[in-house]
Formats: C-alpha cells, structure tokens, sequence
C-alpha cells in the first residue's frame, strides 16, 4: 500500500505523458487545404508571401518538384479531387463538352469524389470559393456539389470578377458581393466555417480557394486583364520585375509548335507584363492574410498539432517566357511545377523535400491522413512528409487538350476577343532521378521536345530535334535517341495508365520487374526492344480527349511475342474500353 501510494504520483506523471502522447496521435486530425488559382513558383510569387513562408514554409514541408498533370484549372482541380489522370476523368476542359463542372457531374464524380470520401470517414466537410469551372448561377443547384457539409461557392460567370463575386451558400439561391474583393469575402467565409467546424465534435476538412491571382474577368467580356487588387495592397512591390531567365522573351525562338513562331515582345508589352505580375502579387496579399487568419484561430482554439494545412495551387503560370503573354497551358515548367507547402502531424519542419509529387497523389493523400482506405482505382500514392519515407517515384504525366490562351492586354489583342493559339493539345513527362533531370514532349502535330532539366532549366535547347538526335550529347551516358526510345515508351504507358499502371509504368513494360527507372531501362540489351516500340503520335489536333486521334495505345510487353522481344498489352477488357458516357445529360441547363 505505502509502495503504492509512494509510486503513484510518478506513475501517473508517467501515464499522463504515456496518455497524452497517445490521445494526441489517436486524435483523427483535421486538414485545411488552401488552393489558390493560376500561382506560379518560378515567378518566386512565393517570396512576396511572408506569411504562408512564417507559418507554411517554416513550419512544415516545401515540395520543390510539385507538378499539376493538366495546366489548367478546372481539369487539374478535377484530378485533385479525384485523384485520377485526366485520360480517366475525360474532364479535360473548363467548358462543355469536354470539360467544366457538367461534365464532371456526367461522369459521376459529384458522388464519388474526396469530400464524399472524407465524409464517409467520419470528417465534417467545408468548402468555400472556386469549385470548377462552368459551376455557375444557374447550374449550381442542378445538382447542389456534392460531399460537403458546408459550402460557399463562386460561381461563373462571376467567378473571376473580383469586385462582383457571386456565390451560393449550401445550395441555396446566389448571392452578389458588389464592391467586395472577392479574396477577402472567401476569406471570412472560411473563417466562418472554420469556427463551425471547430464547434463540431467530428474531424474537419476545410478546402479555401479564393481566385487570387487569376486574371481578372469581365462578364460579357472575352478578356482576360491584369488581377484586380485591395486598394490596401496598391503600394507594395513597385520594383518587382518577372525574372530574367534564359528564357525571359529571348532574342531567338525558342519552344515548338505555335510556340516557337511567337514574335518577340515589344518593350512596352514587356513593361505590361511585369506591372501584370505585380497585380498578381499584390492579389496574394489577401491570400497571404488569410492564412495568418486560418493558423491564429487553430492556435486560439488549441488544434493547431492536430491540424494539417495543405497550399498549392491548381497550375502555375508564365509571363513573358519564350515570348509568350501572361497564361498557362502549356507543359513548361512555369505552368506545372507549382507550390505545395504541408505542414501537419508527422511533417518534417522547415524542410524541402525533392521527391517527385503531383496533384494526383493528393487524394490519395488526404485519404492517408483520415485514416481511410485508399481507392484501387487512385492514379497517384501518398506523398512522403518526411526524407525518410521513401520517396514513390520519377515520373510526372503531363497532358493537355485543347487551345493555348494567351492573357494580359496584349495577349487579348486581335480578331474581337483574345486569340487562341489552335493545336496545343500534347502529352509531356517530367523525369527526374539523381543522375537525370528530364523533359520530354509530343504534340499533336508530331512534334516532339527534350530538355535536359540540368543543363538547361529554362528549356531553351530542344534535344528532339533532327540534328541534336545524332549529336554527342550524352543523358546518362546515353545517346539522345537512346533515350527518346524509352522516354517514348513510358510515354506510351502513361498516357493511357489506370491505377498502378500510373503509379509503376516500368512494370507494364518489365513485368519481371527487373526495369524500375531510366538508368534500368538504358541498358544497351534493350536498345532493340525499345526501338521497335510503337511510337506515340497523333493523327490530328483535338480539342479533346479522341482516342482515335491519338495514334497507338498500346506498347509492347518485354519478354512475350517473338521478333521484337514484345508482345501488345493488354491489362483487362476494361482498359479497352475505359469510359462510359453519358450523352443524354443536357450540360448548361
Ligand atoms: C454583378 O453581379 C450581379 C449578379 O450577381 C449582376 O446582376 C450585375 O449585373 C453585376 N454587376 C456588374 C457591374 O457586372
Ligand atoms: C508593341 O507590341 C504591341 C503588341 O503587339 C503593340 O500593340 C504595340 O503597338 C507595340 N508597340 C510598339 C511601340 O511597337
Ligand atoms: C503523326 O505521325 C503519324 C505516324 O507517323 C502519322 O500517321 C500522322 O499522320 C502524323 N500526324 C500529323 C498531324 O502529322
Ligand atoms: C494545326 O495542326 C495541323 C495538323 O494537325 C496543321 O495542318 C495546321 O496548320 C495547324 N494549325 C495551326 C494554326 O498551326
Ligand atoms: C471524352 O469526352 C468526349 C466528349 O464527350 C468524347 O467525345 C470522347 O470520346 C471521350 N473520350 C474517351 C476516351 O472516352
């Protein structure tokens, strides 16, 4: 009894820290997920955002190599939520019939997409500003999005009008914000929400996505002008120039395809551009506010430890690199490597990791941290928040359809609206192991582009063409074709990969699984077998995803058939034929 009493007190400090611990790594965490829409990372917009790098970048994980697959933003925001290749969400577009949020809605996803999972998984779900993109005033409640226990949506044709914002709360009739700045609206809502979501005992999900710094959009008008700010940020960042890099409107061409027959920018477009990317910054501003707002009320009520906070963007931008205006859509670096900070549970802080990461592994994500049973038809793997956990992969699947849209002033110049640059529909490939750091590209018109991301970060010297090919150059001691044969190859795999096909592209090809990355599958033993490989093409540009126009599917298998060491793929009957379609589904109604 003495002993007892004697050891009690120690016992319990020992069971409490035991306890403690323990009820606080029991304790489902919360996520909020900020998204913000068309923010770069080469254009350091992240330096000009010194709260997100107080309480994001310094106290959590920067993912240097974050890619979007599609650049653009209601496809990627489609992946995202998804966790599926855009090839297998078929929601490719920002419009009918190939993409926007009709289609995402056809295709069955309103009932089958994160916030329902999370759902399922005990969370209560929030989510307020842009969803997708043809999500308007008269669709929204045809259906209500679904998944979400409380929701504030921007909606077309507003979305981007940053001083009349329209948004409908829980389904109900919209409402218009006149001469609020949007960025700072979405921002009390999410604080609104956060609040109810903590007065909740259930884990939350709260997803934020203001349109900060989107162009700013006019209704009625085919425009896409400089983002429009608060007159409390109009003073900052004067001196703010875009980087001059290689590729910062060069003197000679640089790119394929529409791109490479750009003129080069006139100075005073040039002094545009860069007064664009100031608007863009001081657009942040009220982003950058919020999140100071969002990390104080997690600390004021005591759950920041057990909170994750997600920010990335849906794709990045460029402004003036290879002669282009202000705009996205293309497979450059500016427009898909873009930011992601985590902070959270188990994240390493103050860290940068360069694992290899994109929009379709977060999902699968999200779903890791609620502790839910991840999908057998996710396209992507968790991320790794720490250098410890294995890093999944080298590979990025990049792909587009549709126009190239040039924004800004000078990029609406011309023909009663902005001009579309036609044929920009390409699959690309980001691939980056220790000793290789890769671009390769195939657009619809058969053209084809290889950076060596080392030596050339800027992309300014196509390999892929006719007289680099037989060139000296060497990537891992390989000739340039050498490796174009493989690069292709895993090109042809990824561009219709389901599941672990995506996530492990080598196997479909090695099923033995003794090839695993580049370096394995350079091997000279299997120069023939990658040489005789249908190579990917397109037989015409599409504005979206007809399979009948994108030349071969299927690549050969190693070690199965006869002459060419090969033999077709072929995974299930499903893959053949991997998209039901409804379309009976009346889109704008
Ligand atoms: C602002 O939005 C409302 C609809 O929400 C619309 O009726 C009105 O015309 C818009 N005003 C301007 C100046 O665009
Ligand atoms: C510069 O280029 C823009 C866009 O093409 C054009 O509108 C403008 O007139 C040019 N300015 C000069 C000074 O050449
Ligand atoms: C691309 O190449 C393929 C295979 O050589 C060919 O069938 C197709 O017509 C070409 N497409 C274009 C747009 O030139
Ligand atoms: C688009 O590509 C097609 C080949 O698919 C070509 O015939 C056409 O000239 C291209 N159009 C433009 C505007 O570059
Ligand atoms: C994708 O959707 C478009 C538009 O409905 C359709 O024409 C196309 O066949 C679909 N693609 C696939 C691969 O199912």
């Amino acid at each position: 009894m003495l002993f007892a009493v004697f050891q009690l007190p120690c016992l319990l400090i020992g069971l409490n820290v035991v306890l403690g611990t323990q009820l606080a790594s029991a304790k489902i965490p919360n996520i909020v997920f900020i998204i913000t829409d068309d923010q770069d990372l080469h254009l350091d917009s992240l330096e000009y955002m010194p709260r997100v790098q107080k309480y994001l970048t310094n106290e959590g994980t920067f993912y240097k190599r974050h890619y979007c697959t599609v650049a653009l933003c209601c496809p990627s925001r489609v992946n995202l939520w998804t966790g599926k290749a855009a090839h297998n969400t078929n929601v490719t577009d920002v419009l009918p019939p190939y993409g926007g949020y009709p289609k995402f809605v056809n295709r069955g996803y309103n009932t089958d997409y994160l916030p329902v999972w999370l759902q399922k998984a005990g969370y209560n779900t929030y989510y307020t500003g842009k969803l997708f993109n043809s999500h308007t005033i008269e669709n929204y409640n045809n259906p209500v999005a679904g998944g979400f226990t409380g929701s504030d949506f921007l909606l077309d044709p507003y979305t981007y009008s940053y001083y009349n914002a329209s948004l409908s709360r829980n389904g109900e009739k919209p409402i218009s914000y006149p001469g609020q700045y949007s960025p700072d609206v979405v921002a009390e809502k999410a604080f609104g929400f956060l609040e109810e979501a903590i007065s909740d005992e259930k884990p939350f999900f709260l997803a934020i996505a203001p349109i900060a710094p989107h162009s700013d959009v006019q209704m009625g008008k085919h425009q896409f002008s400089e983002p429009k700010y608060a007159p409390r940020h109009a003073h900052l960042f004067k001196d703010y120039k875009i980087p001059r890099t290689k590729n910062f409107n060069p003197d000679m061409p640089s790119g394929a395809n529409w791109i490479a027959k750009l003129p080069q920018l006139n100075d005073t477009v040039i002094e545009y551009n860069d007064e664009f990317g100031r608007a863009r910054l001081r657009a942040l501003q009220s982003v950058d506010e919020m999140v100071e707002g969002v990390v104080q009320r997690l600390t004021d009520n005591g759950i920041l430890d057990y909170t994750y906070i997600f920010y990335t963007s849906d794709n990045g931008f460029h402004i003036s690199q290879h002669r282009m205006h202000p705009g996205k859509t293309c497979g450059y670096e500016t427009d898909i490597n873009i930011p992601l900070i985590v902070r959270g549970p188990g994240v390493g802080v103050g860290k940068v990791l360069d694992a290899v990461t994109s929009h379709t592994d977060l999902a699968p994500t999200l779903l890791k941290i609620a502790g839910a049973e991840l999908r057998d038809d996710f396209d992507g793997l968790p991320i790794p928040f720490t250098e410890e956990e294995k890093s999944k992969t080298e590979h990025v699947n990049v792909e587009y359809w549709g126009r190239g849209i040039p924004e800004g002033k000078y990029g609406s110049e011309g023909g009663g609206g902005f001009t579309i640059y036609a044929n920009n529909t390409y699959k690309a490939l980001r691939l980056i192991g220790d000793t290789y750091n890769l671009y390769y590209s195939v657009w619809c018109t058969n053209e084809t582009e290889l950076y060596d991301m080392t030596r050339d970060p800027d992309q300014m010297h196509n390999l892929a063409v006719p007289e680099q090919l037989s060139s000296e150059y060497k990537i891992s001691g390989r000739n340039i074709r050498d490796v174009v044969a493989r690069l292709d190859a895993l090109m042809m795999v990824l561009k219709s990969c389901k599941a672990s096909s995506c996530t492990d592209p080598w196997k479909v090809l090695h099923p033995q699984g003794d090839v695993s990355d580049l370096p394995s599958a350079l091997s000279s033993r299997l120069d023939n077998f990658y040489e005789q490989q249908p190579k990917v093409s397109f037989s015409k540009c599409e504005l979206g995803f007809i399979v009948e126009s994108e030349g071969p599917q299927i690549p050969f298998v190693f070690g199965q058939g006869a002459n060419h060491g090969g033999f077709p793929w072929q995974e299930s009957s499903e893959n053949q034929n991997p998209l039901g379609y409804r379309q009976d589904w009346s889109i704008w109604t």
